[in-house]
């Protein structure tokens, strides 16, 4: 399964849900792929600590046949990884001009020899052409979300846009609450309100606000590594078993 975890809002918890959610599918031995496609790396910084010889930008350049040359082993054995580098803020603008630029993630996917059960993509905090490809690419959009005001703005472009590029228009999406801090009940009534449209999207588990995650985060490293008994391993673990168990995509 392809998952990406895309809102074009920054800081709401996507980065945090790729790495942990790569981590999470490691722990249960499936074979899992991270693609960073945001040029800030922060993904990648969980799991590659030195300098790539190659990156995502020529994962997704090159012919796809050449794809795998961008790919790399982790220190989770179950983990490979398509490291990002700042270079793929070029990559954006240079892929306007290339044949087929919305489909080349996808077709880079397809042509890797290596059977993945799942690959996570990280994507940028813009509806750009990058996030494009990752929309091509998925089996399933995961839209982090934190309760607020505006929570859920920008959603209805995401997936106007997907259903644009798919053709499709029941487009495979889930809504993940993210930094859920129940103390704050009055910001949660406001976002009840908002999530009406689309209750049958939002996902059973939500992520608590925790501090293990964003110190683990800070220390760049998945949470099971950093505190695994915490509150926020526990809400990544339910996540793994929730995304494993949806039949996709009969049951969209
Ligand atoms: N559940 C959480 N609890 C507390 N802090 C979190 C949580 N999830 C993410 N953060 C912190 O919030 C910030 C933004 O998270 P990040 O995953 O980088 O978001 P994005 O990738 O959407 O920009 C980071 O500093 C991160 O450590
Ligand atoms: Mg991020």
């Amino acid at each position: 399964m392809i998952i990406a975890v895309t809102n074009a809002k920054g800081g709401v918890g996507k980065t945090t849900t790729a790495v942990n959610l790569v981590a999470g599918f490691a722990n249960r031995n499936k074979k899992t792929l991270l693609v960073d496609l945001d040029p800030q790396g922060h993904s990648t910084r969980c799991y590659f600590r030195s300098e790539p010889e190659r990156d995502v930008s020529d994962f997704i350049m090159d012919r796809p046949s050449q794809a795998y040359r961008a790919v790399f082993p982790t220190d989770y054995p179950e983990v490979d990884i398509v490291p990002a580098t700042p270079r793929l803020s070029e990559t954006a603008e240079l892929l306007s001009a290339r044949i087929r630029r919305e489909e080349r993630l996808d077709r880079a996917l397809s042509a890797l020899p290596e059977d993945y059960r799942m690959i996570l993509i990280d994507c940028p905090p813009s509806l750009g052409i990058l996030t494009y490809n990752a929309i091509n690419a998925a089996d399933l959009l995961l839209v982090p979300v934190q309760p607020g005001v505006g929570a859920v703005v920008g959603l209805e472009a995401l997936i106007e846009t997907a259903r644009e590029l798919r053709d499709e228009d029941n487009i495979p999406f889930r809504i993940l609450v993210t930094m859920l801090d129940l103390r704050t009940t009055h910001t949660n009534a406001i976002f009840e309100e908002l999530m009406e449209d689309h209750r049958r999207k939002v996902l059973k588990t939500v992520i608590h606000k925790s501090e293990a995650l964003n110190q683990a985060n800070l220390a760049g490293k998945p949470i099971y590594r950093f505190a695994k008994s915490s509150r926020g391993a526990e809400d990544y673990d339910a996540l793994c078993e929730e995304l494993l168990k949806l039949r996709l995509p009969s049951h969209i």
